[in-house]
Protein backbone atom coordinates (compact mmCIF):
# COMPACT_ATOMS: atom_id res chain seq x y z
CA UNK A 1 0.00 0.00 0.00
CA UNK A 2 1.31 3.33 -1.03
CA UNK A 3 1.67 6.00 1.79
CA UNK A 4 -1.36 8.42 2.19
CA UNK A 5 -0.36 12.22 0.68
CA UNK A 6 -0.52 13.42 4.17
CA UNK A 7 -0.49 10.81 6.63
CA UNK A 8 -3.15 11.65 9.92
CA UNK A 9 -1.46 10.75 12.94
CA UNK A 10 -3.55 7.81 14.81
CA UNK A 11 -4.13 7.05 18.04
CA UNK A 12 -5.58 2.93 18.62
CA UNK A 13 -6.82 2.32 21.75
CA UNK A 14 -7.37 -1.32 22.83
CA UNK A 15 -5.17 -3.68 21.99
CA UNK A 16 -6.77 -6.95 21.59
CA UNK A 17 -7.26 -9.10 18.86
CA UNK A 18 -9.17 -6.43 16.42
CA UNK A 19 -7.53 -3.05 17.99
CA UNK A 20 -3.84 -5.04 16.86
CA UNK A 21 -5.50 -5.64 13.48
CA UNK A 22 -6.45 -2.52 13.52
CA UNK A 23 -3.42 -0.46 14.40
CA UNK A 24 -1.39 -3.02 11.95
CA UNK A 25 -3.58 -1.49 8.66
CA UNK A 26 -3.10 2.16 9.97
CA UNK A 27 0.97 1.40 9.90
CA UNK A 28 0.76 -0.05 6.59
CA UNK A 29 -0.99 2.52 4.92
CA UNK A 30 1.77 4.79 6.55
CA UNK A 31 0.16 6.92 9.46
CA UNK A 32 1.99 7.47 12.73
CA UNK A 33 0.27 5.18 14.89
CA UNK A 34 0.66 5.78 19.01
CA UNK A 35 -1.40 2.65 20.81
CA UNK A 36 -2.51 2.51 24.44
CA UNK A 37 -3.96 -0.62 26.01
CA UNK A 38 -4.99 -1.35 29.62
CA UNK A 39 -2.77 -4.20 30.14
CA UNK A 40 0.27 -4.09 29.10
CA UNK A 41 2.72 -6.56 26.90
CA UNK A 42 0.47 -6.21 24.09
CA UNK A 43 2.30 -3.81 21.61
CA UNK A 44 5.42 -5.38 20.96
CA UNK A 45 4.97 -6.30 17.13
CA UNK A 46 3.18 -3.05 16.80
CA UNK A 47 6.09 -1.23 18.19
CA UNK A 48 8.48 -3.38 16.27
CA UNK A 49 6.48 -2.14 13.24
CA UNK A 50 6.91 1.34 13.77
CA UNK A 51 4.08 2.13 16.16
CA UNK A 52 4.30 4.09 19.48
CA UNK A 53 3.32 2.83 22.95
CA UNK A 54 1.97 5.61 25.07
CA UNK A 55 2.43 4.68 28.45
CA UNK A 56 -1.07 6.84 29.84
CA UNK A 57 -4.14 7.22 27.66
CA UNK A 58 -4.22 10.88 28.16
CA UNK A 59 -0.86 11.16 26.54
CA UNK A 60 -2.21 8.41 23.76
CA UNK A 61 -5.34 10.51 23.04
CA UNK A 62 -3.07 13.66 23.05
CA UNK A 63 -0.71 12.19 20.09
CA UNK A 64 -3.46 12.02 17.45
CA UNK A 65 -6.26 14.38 15.97
CA UNK A 66 -8.26 10.72 15.12
CA UNK A 67 -8.32 8.38 18.09
CA UNK A 68 -9.67 5.14 17.06
CA UNK A 69 -11.00 3.12 19.47
CA UNK A 70 -11.36 -1.16 19.56
CA UNK A 71 -12.45 -2.92 23.31
CA UNK A 72 -14.88 -5.49 24.35
CA UNK A 73 -18.05 -3.36 24.36
CA UNK A 74 -19.17 0.21 24.95
CA UNK A 75 -19.75 -0.30 28.34
CA UNK A 76 -16.27 -0.85 28.69
CA UNK A 77 -15.19 2.36 26.18
CA UNK A 78 -17.55 4.53 28.68
CA UNK A 79 -15.15 3.40 31.34
CA UNK A 80 -12.17 4.02 29.52
CA UNK A 81 -12.94 7.59 27.62
CA UNK A 82 -14.75 9.37 29.89
CA UNK A 83 -12.19 9.88 32.26
CA UNK A 84 -10.21 11.70 29.15
CA UNK A 85 -13.01 13.84 27.52
CA UNK A 86 -10.54 16.99 28.05
CA UNK A 87 -7.98 15.01 26.18
CA UNK A 88 -10.78 14.24 23.47
CA UNK A 89 -12.35 17.43 23.20
CA UNK A 90 -11.68 19.10 19.35
CA UNK A 91 -10.56 15.58 18.01
CA UNK A 92 -12.29 12.77 16.18
CA UNK A 93 -13.18 10.11 18.06
CA UNK A 94 -14.39 6.27 16.01
CA UNK A 95 -15.37 3.81 18.13
CA UNK A 96 -15.17 0.42 16.20
CA UNK A 97 -16.29 -1.56 19.50
CA UNK A 98 -18.98 -3.77 18.60
CA UNK A 99 -22.68 -2.82 20.55
CA UNK A 100 -25.95 -1.86 20.76
CA UNK A 101 -27.77 0.73 18.58
CA UNK A 102 -29.04 2.51 21.73
CA UNK A 103 -25.18 2.54 23.23
CA UNK A 104 -23.76 4.35 19.95
CA UNK A 105 -26.07 6.86 20.62
CA UNK A 106 -25.82 7.58 24.21
CA UNK A 107 -22.06 7.70 23.61
CA UNK A 108 -22.64 9.71 20.62
CA UNK A 109 -24.69 12.04 23.80
CA UNK A 110 -21.74 12.24 25.38
CA UNK A 111 -19.76 13.09 22.74
CA UNK A 112 -21.82 15.75 21.50
CA UNK A 113 -21.23 17.59 25.06
CA UNK A 114 -17.75 16.69 25.64
CA UNK A 115 -17.26 18.76 22.07
CA UNK A 116 -15.62 15.36 20.19
CA UNK A 117 -16.21 14.86 16.61
CA UNK A 118 -17.76 11.23 17.03
CA UNK A 119 -18.69 8.11 14.62
CA UNK A 120 -19.66 4.77 15.48
CA UNK A 121 -18.07 2.27 13.63
CA UNK A 122 -18.61 -1.78 13.21
CA UNK A 123 -15.99 -3.92 11.36
CA UNK A 124 -17.90 -6.43 9.54
CA UNK A 125 -14.85 -9.49 8.65
CA UNK A 126 -12.29 -10.63 10.79
CA UNK A 127 -8.59 -9.64 11.69
CA UNK A 128 -7.02 -11.24 8.77
CA UNK A 129 -9.07 -9.29 6.30
CA UNK A 130 -8.95 -5.91 8.07
CA UNK A 131 -6.90 -3.58 5.35
CA UNK A 132 -7.16 -5.33 2.76
CA UNK A 133 -9.55 -4.00 -0.17
CA UNK A 134 -12.63 -6.67 0.71
CA UNK A 135 -12.79 -5.32 4.47
CA UNK A 136 -16.12 -3.85 5.11
CA UNK A 137 -16.58 -1.48 7.97
CA UNK A 138 -20.17 0.30 8.46
CA UNK A 139 -19.65 3.94 9.62
CA UNK A 140 -22.63 6.45 11.18
CA UNK A 141 -22.81 9.91 12.62
CA UNK A 142 -22.44 12.89 11.06
CA UNK A 143 -21.59 13.26 7.30
CA UNK A 144 -18.67 16.11 7.35
CA UNK A 145 -16.77 13.91 10.46
CA UNK A 146 -17.03 10.88 7.97
CA UNK A 147 -15.60 13.10 5.13
CA UNK A 148 -13.01 13.92 6.77
CA UNK A 149 -11.84 11.04 8.23
CA UNK A 150 -12.37 8.88 5.38
CA UNK A 151 -9.00 9.07 4.24
CA UNK A 152 -7.66 7.85 7.06
CA UNK A 153 -9.96 5.34 7.45
CA UNK A 154 -9.60 3.59 3.86
CA UNK A 155 -6.39 2.40 5.99
CA UNK A 156 -9.05 -0.09 7.49
CA UNK A 157 -10.33 -1.50 4.07
CA UNK A 158 -11.43 -1.14 0.74
CA UNK A 159 -15.61 -1.09 1.54
CA UNK A 160 -16.28 1.64 4.17
CA UNK A 161 -19.85 2.49 3.94
CA UNK A 162 -21.57 5.70 5.67
CA UNK A 163 -24.78 4.44 6.71
CA UNK A 164 -26.22 8.23 7.78
CA UNK A 165 -25.85 10.55 10.61
CA UNK A 166 -28.18 8.79 12.86
CA UNK A 167 -25.27 7.06 15.59
CA UNK A 168 -26.98 3.79 15.82
CA UNK A 169 -27.06 3.11 12.24
CA UNK A 170 -23.94 0.55 12.23
CA UNK A 171 -24.73 -0.90 15.48
CA UNK A 172 -28.24 -1.66 13.82
CA UNK A 173 -26.74 -3.30 10.20
CA UNK A 174 -24.41 -5.02 12.30
CA UNK A 175 -26.66 -6.84 14.47
CA UNK A 176 -28.60 -7.75 11.63
CA UNK A 177 -26.29 -8.97 9.53
CA UNK A 178 -25.41 -10.88 13.32
CA UNK A 179 -28.28 -12.18 13.35
CA UNK A 180 -28.82 -13.77 10.49
CA UNK A 181 -24.87 -15.00 9.72
CA UNK A 182 -25.38 -16.92 13.39
CA UNK A 183 -28.58 -18.63 12.54
CA UNK A 184 -27.55 -19.43 9.37
CA UNK A 185 -24.33 -20.74 11.06
CA UNK A 186 -26.58 -22.79 13.65
CA UNK A 187 -28.86 -24.25 10.73
CA UNK A 188 -25.37 -25.00 8.74
CA UNK A 189 -24.20 -27.43 12.07
CA UNK A 190 -27.53 -28.94 12.96
CA UNK A 191 -27.38 -30.01 8.29
CA UNK A 192 -24.11 -31.50 9.36
CA UNK A 193 -25.32 -33.16 13.15
CA UNK A 194 -28.16 -34.69 10.75
CA UNK A 195 -25.94 -36.23 7.73
CA UNK A 196 -22.86 -37.34 10.58
CA UNK A 197 -25.72 -39.39 12.43
CA UNK A 198 -25.71 -41.75 9.72
CA UNK A 199 -22.07 -41.29 9.19
CA UNK A 200 -21.85 -39.20 6.43
CA UNK A 201 -18.23 -36.64 6.81
CA UNK A 202 -19.29 -33.11 7.20
CA UNK A 203 -17.14 -32.32 4.23
CA UNK A 204 -19.08 -34.62 1.97
CA UNK A 205 -22.25 -32.43 2.72
CA UNK A 206 -20.41 -29.17 1.95
CA UNK A 207 -21.27 -28.85 -1.79
CA UNK A 208 -25.08 -29.40 -1.09
CA UNK A 209 -24.63 -26.46 1.94
CA UNK A 210 -23.24 -24.73 -1.26
CA UNK A 211 -26.42 -24.90 -2.95
CA UNK A 212 -28.18 -23.77 -0.82
CA UNK A 213 -26.23 -20.62 -0.09
CA UNK A 214 -25.92 -19.79 -4.00
CA UNK A 215 -29.29 -19.54 -3.75
CA UNK A 216 -29.78 -16.90 -1.18
CA UNK A 217 -28.87 -14.19 -2.99
CA UNK A 218 -31.63 -14.28 -5.49
CA UNK A 219 -33.94 -15.26 -2.25
CA UNK A 220 -32.81 -12.16 -0.11
CA UNK A 221 -33.97 -9.88 -2.99
CA UNK A 222 -36.99 -11.15 -3.41
CA UNK A 223 -38.02 -11.55 -0.07
CA UNK A 224 -37.09 -8.11 0.69
CA UNK A 225 -39.26 -6.42 -1.91
CA UNK A 226 -42.44 -8.70 0.08
CA UNK A 227 -40.93 -7.58 3.27
CA UNK A 228 -41.39 -3.62 1.94
CA UNK A 229 -44.53 -4.07 0.46
CA UNK A 230 -46.03 -6.18 2.55
CA UNK A 231 -47.51 -8.55 0.01
CA UNK A 232 -47.28 -11.86 0.85
CA UNK A 233 -48.86 -12.90 -1.94
CA UNK A 234 -47.88 -16.91 -3.30
CA UNK A 235 -45.61 -16.98 -6.15
CA UNK A 236 -43.40 -19.99 -5.25
CA UNK A 237 -44.04 -21.88 -1.59
CA UNK A 238 -46.67 -21.58 0.98
CA UNK A 239 -46.09 -21.63 5.28
CA UNK A 240 -48.38 -24.57 5.46
CA UNK A 241 -46.10 -26.57 3.09
CA UNK A 242 -42.90 -25.51 4.04
CA UNK A 243 -43.55 -25.65 7.81
CA UNK A 244 -44.79 -29.46 7.12
CA UNK A 245 -40.91 -29.86 5.33
CA UNK A 246 -39.46 -28.27 8.18
CA UNK A 247 -41.29 -30.80 10.91
CA UNK A 248 -39.76 -33.62 8.82
CA UNK A 249 -36.31 -31.90 10.21
CA UNK A 250 -37.41 -32.19 13.62
CA UNK A 251 -38.14 -35.63 13.51
CA UNK A 252 -35.45 -36.63 11.83
CA UNK A 253 -33.33 -35.09 13.97
CA UNK A 254 -35.45 -36.12 17.28
CA UNK A 255 -35.57 -39.59 16.00
CA UNK A 256 -31.25 -39.64 15.88
CA UNK A 257 -31.26 -38.02 19.59
CA UNK A 258 -30.06 -34.65 18.21
CA UNK A 259 -30.75 -31.14 19.81
CA UNK A 260 -33.57 -29.95 17.62
CA UNK A 261 -33.61 -26.09 19.60
CA UNK A 262 -32.67 -24.41 16.20
CA UNK A 263 -34.74 -25.90 13.83
CA UNK A 264 -37.43 -26.43 16.69
CA UNK A 265 -37.43 -22.68 16.93
CA UNK A 266 -38.21 -22.57 13.21
CA UNK A 267 -40.84 -24.83 13.20
CA UNK A 268 -42.48 -22.64 16.28
CA UNK A 269 -42.27 -19.74 14.50
CA UNK A 270 -43.79 -20.97 11.13
CA UNK A 271 -46.90 -22.60 13.46
CA UNK A 272 -47.66 -18.99 14.71
CA UNK A 273 -47.65 -17.70 11.82
CA UNK A 274 -50.49 -19.79 10.70
CA UNK A 275 -52.24 -19.35 13.59
CA UNK A 276 -51.81 -15.65 12.43
CA UNK A 277 -53.34 -16.68 9.37
CA UNK A 278 -50.43 -16.51 7.03
CA UNK A 279 -50.46 -20.11 6.15
CA UNK A 280 -51.39 -19.38 2.38
CA UNK A 281 -48.33 -16.40 2.15
CA UNK A 282 -45.07 -16.89 1.14
CA UNK A 283 -41.79 -17.45 3.93
CA UNK A 284 -41.67 -13.69 3.49
CA UNK A 285 -44.88 -13.37 5.84
CA UNK A 286 -43.22 -14.80 8.58
CA UNK A 287 -41.74 -11.41 9.16
CA UNK A 288 -44.82 -10.35 10.62
CA UNK A 289 -44.50 -12.80 13.76
CA UNK A 290 -41.19 -11.88 14.29
CA UNK A 291 -42.69 -8.32 14.40
CA UNK A 292 -45.17 -8.78 16.65
CA UNK A 293 -44.27 -12.33 18.97
CA UNK A 294 -46.98 -13.18 20.90
CA UNK A 295 -47.47 -11.77 24.06
N1 LIG B 1 -11.98 -10.39 16.68
C1 LIG B 1 -12.80 -10.33 15.64
O1 LIG B 1 -12.72 -11.15 14.70
C2 LIG B 1 -13.81 -9.21 15.54
C3 LIG B 1 -14.53 -9.04 14.33
C4 LIG B 1 -15.43 -7.98 14.22
C5 LIG B 1 -15.64 -7.15 15.30
N2 LIG B 1 -14.96 -7.36 16.47
C6 LIG B 1 -15.22 -6.45 17.60
O2 LIG B 1 -14.02 -5.77 17.95
C7 LIG B 1 -14.05 -5.46 19.36
C8 LIG B 1 -12.76 -5.95 19.99
O3 LIG B 1 -12.68 -7.36 19.77
P1 LIG B 1 -11.33 -8.17 20.03
O4 LIG B 1 -11.42 -9.40 19.20
O5 LIG B 1 -10.15 -7.28 19.88
O6 LIG B 1 -11.52 -8.55 21.57
P2 LIG B 1 -10.39 -9.00 22.60
O7 LIG B 1 -9.23 -9.62 21.88
O8 LIG B 1 -11.07 -9.79 23.65
O9 LIG B 1 -9.86 -7.61 23.21
C9 LIG B 1 -10.64 -6.88 24.12
C10 LIG B 1 -10.01 -5.55 24.38
O10 LIG B 1 -10.81 -4.83 25.32
C11 LIG B 1 -9.99 -4.47 26.44
N3 LIG B 1 -10.78 -4.46 27.67
C12 LIG B 1 -11.69 -5.38 28.09
N4 LIG B 1 -12.23 -5.00 29.26
C13 LIG B 1 -11.62 -3.82 29.60
C14 LIG B 1 -11.77 -2.92 30.68
N5 LIG B 1 -12.66 -3.16 31.68
N6 LIG B 1 -11.00 -1.80 30.68
C15 LIG B 1 -10.13 -1.55 29.68
N7 LIG B 1 -9.95 -2.35 28.61
C16 LIG B 1 -10.69 -3.47 28.56
C17 LIG B 1 -8.89 -5.52 26.47
O11 LIG B 1 -7.81 -5.01 27.21
P3 LIG B 1 -6.82 -6.02 28.02
O12 LIG B 1 -5.80 -6.46 27.01
O13 LIG B 1 -6.28 -5.15 29.08
O14 LIG B 1 -7.67 -7.15 28.54
C18 LIG B 1 -8.60 -5.62 24.97
O15 LIG B 1 -7.83 -4.52 24.53
C19 LIG B 1 -15.31 -6.14 19.93
O16 LIG B 1 -16.33 -5.18 20.07
C20 LIG B 1 -15.65 -7.17 18.87
O17 LIG B 1 -17.03 -7.47 18.85
C21 LIG B 1 -14.03 -8.36 16.61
Amino acid sequence: MTAPDSPVPVTVVGLGAMGRAVAGAFLRAGHPVTVWNRSPGRAGELVAAGATEAPELAAAVAASPLVVVSLLDQRVSGEVLRPVAAELAGRTLVDLTSDTPERAREAGEWAAAAGIAYLDGAIMVPVDVVGSPEAMVLYSGPADVFAAARPALAALGGDARHLGEDLGLAALYDLAMLGFFYSAMAGLVSGFALVGSEGVRAADFVPFAEGIVSILPAIAAGTAAEVDSGDYAVSTGNVVMEAAGVGHVVAAARARGLDTGVIGAVKDLLDRAIAAGHGAHEFSSVVEVVRKPAA
